[in-house]
């Protein structure tokens, strides 16, 4: 291969600009050019390409977000869009593509292999680490410090008013960033996708741990736990109760930020792995790590199987709820 494309695609998440510098660089290393495709399938289909050196790529490793910006795309979700996307491709004399980004973007690098027999390797790009194939996505971990770190200062004043909090977090249909936030933030209850909780079952913990001298709480729900999210949740706990409480939804602040050494590190490894695997002639995986090792998923299992959530800390959180 000559020239390979790179893009990002989806939700944006800390880190993926250390795996677009990981891919440009590894790519120069091997003498391939790199072009860079801004707003992921959007920008595809209209020609949106840029080259994209090793200087171009200076300075980015600290910085949140994208610098290829990136799109939910509607069009490329159509046979002739997706056909429009590869005409573009081939003109600019693009062989093979790094993806970088979840299921979504994924199921679309999928089509393309398929439809255009265009050469794809995905590198996992969500704050949602929903992804079979590998142990964390790219941006998991600094979302999970961003909601730690705002859900460390709810404490503080729930504390002081002795109030109850059910605080929001992202995750979409997926529970790990409540689960890795709910422990490392003390929550006296985690509200999980995975594990229904009731709001009969919420309101008997609280009415328990007040009996328990408890006189604040944090409730961290995941926002596909419960039709409605956290404010739902909890109207529903207070029409069984008349429990008073706050409700604090997180949101994209979750999405933002300077990417944590360990997503700078997870990216910068899958980034140069997905470069190599591609260059060398390999096609339709994701790039992975699992137990500290990098490894190769097809695309079609990384999007279809269910990573599970460790039930074992589910329990280990709820025990430590005291
Ligand atoms: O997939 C990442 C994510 O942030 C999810 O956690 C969330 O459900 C969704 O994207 C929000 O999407 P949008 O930014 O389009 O509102």
């Amino acid at each position: 291969m000559k020239r390979i494309g790179v893009y990002t695609s989806g939700g944006d998440a800390p880190g993926m600009n250390a795996a677009i510098r990981a891919v440009a660089r590894t790519a120069a290393g091997l003498g391939v050019e790199v072009v860079g495709i801004r707003r992921g399938y959007a920008g595809m289909i209209e020609g949106e390409f840029e080259p994209l050196g090793p200087r171009d790529v200076a300075n980015i490793i600290q910085r949140g977000g994208t610098i290829l910006l990136t799109a939910r795309s509607k069009a490329f979700l159509t046979e002739e869009g997706r056909a429009k996307a590869a005409g573009k491709l081939k003109e600019a004399g693009i062989e093979g593509l790094v993806a970088i980004g979840g299921d979504g973007t994924f199921r679309g690098a999928l089509k393309l292999i398929e439809e255009h027999r265009i050469p794809v390797v995905g590198v996992p790009g969500t704050i949602d680490n929903d992804l079979y194939g590998t142990d964390y996505t790219i941006g998991f971990d600094t979302a999970v410090n961003t909601a730690l770190d705002a859900i460390d200062r709810i404490r503080d004043t729930a504390a002081s008013h002795e109030r109850v909090f059910f605080i929001e977090v992202m995750g979409r249909h997926a529970g790990f960033i409540a689960l890795e936030v709910g422990i490392a933030g003390g929550a006296e209850i985690i509200a999980l996708p995975e594990v229904p909780t009731s709001p009969q079952e919420i309101a008997e913990t609280i009415t328990a741990s007040f009996k328990k001298g408890k006189r604040s709480s944090i409730i961290v729900v995941a926002e596909g736990a419960y039709p409605g999210g956290a404010q739902a949740l909890f109207k529903a706990v207070h029409g069984l109760t008349g429990f008073e409480a706050r409700v604090t939804v997180l949101g994209h602040i979750q999405r933002g930020g300077s990417p944590t050494a360990k997503d700078r590190v997870l990216a910068s490894r899958l980034g140069a792995a997905a470069t190599r695997t591609l260059v060398e002639g390999t096609s339709g995986v994701m790039i992975g790590e699992v137990e500290g090792e990098v490894t190769l998923t097809p695309l079609s299992e990384a999007v279809t199987k269910k990573k599970p959530i460790r039930l074992e800390l589910v329990d280990l959180a709820k025990e430590l709820a005291g």
